[in-house]
């Protein structure tokens, strides 16, 4: 049993009377009222199960058995945390932590195998239902995202995202989750991290690893874009009595000027542009953002193409695309610092941008290399995102620290120093953010870092045959600083 810790004993006590909405917020050490917390996963770094009851390869369970040493200790997702049988062991340390709502992702080839609606696997599409009827029964709210890097192994063979026919693939597909869990849930993300989507085709790291670097990145992006706005339209006209609300959940890294001369201003405004503006732009603003469309255009010019790199999008196309998010989702986990400077591969997204990107020796270091603690840099994305994008509402969608299951404490630092800096986004800039889900509720497949990287609140034995999941110090810190927050909700 939890026991309250003198501190919240007292805050208790010092906020009950407060909840009073003509009073002024209690004290910026508050979330506003009606602020949610969450946490997240996704199914291929969860669920195992990955040929169970009819479920259809994905890219990532293909690419990894055919190259196991891709993955630190040959590891792979074939079982992970196996929440395919165990989500109710998730479900019950969502709710013992207090969190009122779960992020997590659909696996597109377990409910449509062939990823095309003529064959839909119905123990895959009852999984899902079952989860979220989980959820709902324990006063938690799903937030549920459509692609999070498992497409079908099909769907590859005929070219993947470089194929223009995935954006009414994804739409099929994305109409059926839609029909089917929409009476249930009212918060959708369609693409996860298009950006790290992309860059599996432009780079080597992530599958189906093309390594098309500055050409399949940007079709790939091309086309996540088109599948995003056209399962958003597709919603609105035969969904929209659902009242759900959809997203992307974006990523990036902002860049911080290394001086405040005018180059180094442009170097991390093009910071920004060519990491959550490639996405963001778009489907907030038309199109995207003008200088990738200048630098993509000059440098392919310069290398001697008719056809720039970056795609066109028809005038209809960019109609349909935009205004296709009802609120942000945004993937936080690092900063740089930023300087102008052609780096990368040539040709790459990287050398495109003319950003020199690099972190500052005194960050302190994590378990991933490329993630040093800069609280600081989540307040500059959203200050920029409001400069950018006026008072959308935003949703931080993923914000963690990795260890190797040895600093736990230090997970506690970040977390509280990432909500102080959402706190003076909310309080001192005005910025609507409302909600934050942590990654990740429980520790699980870190892509190549396999089981040695460790993200979540709650560990997870790996070795044991029922995946014992028990509860770290940071969560039992989660619990109290949620119930303190909920004080005034
Ligand atoms: C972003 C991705 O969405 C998630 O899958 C990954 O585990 C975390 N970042 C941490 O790397």
């Amino acid at each position: 049993m939890w026991i309250p810790s003198a501190t919240l004993i007292v805050v208790l006590a010092v906020t009950a009377g407060l909840c009073d909405d003509r009073l002024p917020p209690a004290s910026h050490t508050m979330f506003p009222k009606g602020f949610k917390f969450g946490a997240s996963t996704a199914a291929y770094q969860v669920e195992g199960g990955w040929n169970a009851d009819g479920k259809g390869p994905s890219i990532w369970d293909d690419y990894l058995h055919k190259h196991p040493d891709f993955i630190k200790n040959r590891n792979n997702g074939d079982v992970a945390d196996d929440s395919y049988h165990l989500y109710k062991d998730d479900v019950k340390a969502i709710k013992e932590i207090g969190f009122q709502t779960y992020r997590f992702s659909i696996s597109w080839p377990r409910v449509l195998p062939t990823g095309r609606t003529n064959q839909v696997n119905q123990p895959g599409i009852d999984y899902y239902m079952n989860v979220i009827d989980e959820l709902l029964a324990n006063g938690i709210e799903p937030v549920v995202a459509l692609y999070h890097w498992d497409l079908p192994v099909p769907l590859q063979d005929i070219g993947g995202w470089l194929n223009p026919d995935i954006a009414d693939l994804f739409t099929e597909y994305a109409d059926l989750m839609f029909k089917t869990y929409g009476d249930k849930v009212k918060w959708w993300i369609t693409i996860n991290e298009a950006q790290s989507v992309a860059g599996g085709y432009g780079g080597g790291n992530a599958a189906p690893a093309l390594n098309l670097h500055g050409t399949g990145d940007y079709l790939a992006g091309h086309n996540l874009l088109r599948a995003h706005g056209k399962a958003y339209r597709m919603y609105q006209q035969k969904y929209s009595h659902q009242g759900g609300k959809i997203s992307m959940a974006f990523c990036g890294a902002p860049c911080f000027p290394t001086t405040q001369s005018p180059e180094d201003i442009a170097a991390a405004d093009r910071c920004f542009q060519f990491s959550f503006g490639w996405f963001a732009h778009p489907v907030l603003r038309g199109d995207y953002p003008p200088i990738m469309r200048e630098y993509i255009d000059r440098n392919s010019k310069a290398e001697g193409r008719n056809v720039s790199r970056l795609p066109y999008f028809t005038d209809e196309e960019i109609r349909e695309i935009n205004g296709t998010v009802d609120w942000f989702g945004l993937n936080y986990y690092t900063a740089y610092w930023g300087k102008e400077g052609a780096v990368g591969a040539n040709p790459s997204t990287d050398r495109d941008s003319n950003v020199n990107k690099y972190f500052d020796p005194n960050w302190p270091s994590t378990a991933s290399s490329w993630l040093k603690v800069i609280p600081q840099g989540l307040r500059l994305a959203l200050q920029k995102l409001r400069q950018e994008y006026g008072n959308i509402p935003i949703i931080v969608t993923e914000n963690g620290y990795p260890d190797n299951g040895d600093k736990d404490e230090k997970r506690i630092g970040y977390f509280e120093t990432h909500l102080a800096e959402i706190r003076a986004a909310i309080y001192e800039d005005g910025i609507n953010v409302t909600g934050y889900c942590l990654w990740s509720i429980i520790d699980n497949f870190e892509w190549r870092d396999g089981y040695t990287v460790k993200f979540g609140l709650v560990e997870v034995d790996f070795d044991s045959p029922n995946k014992t999941r028990t509860l770290k110090k940071s969560a039992y810190w989660f619990q109290n600083y949620m119930a303190m927050h909920k004080l005034i909700q």
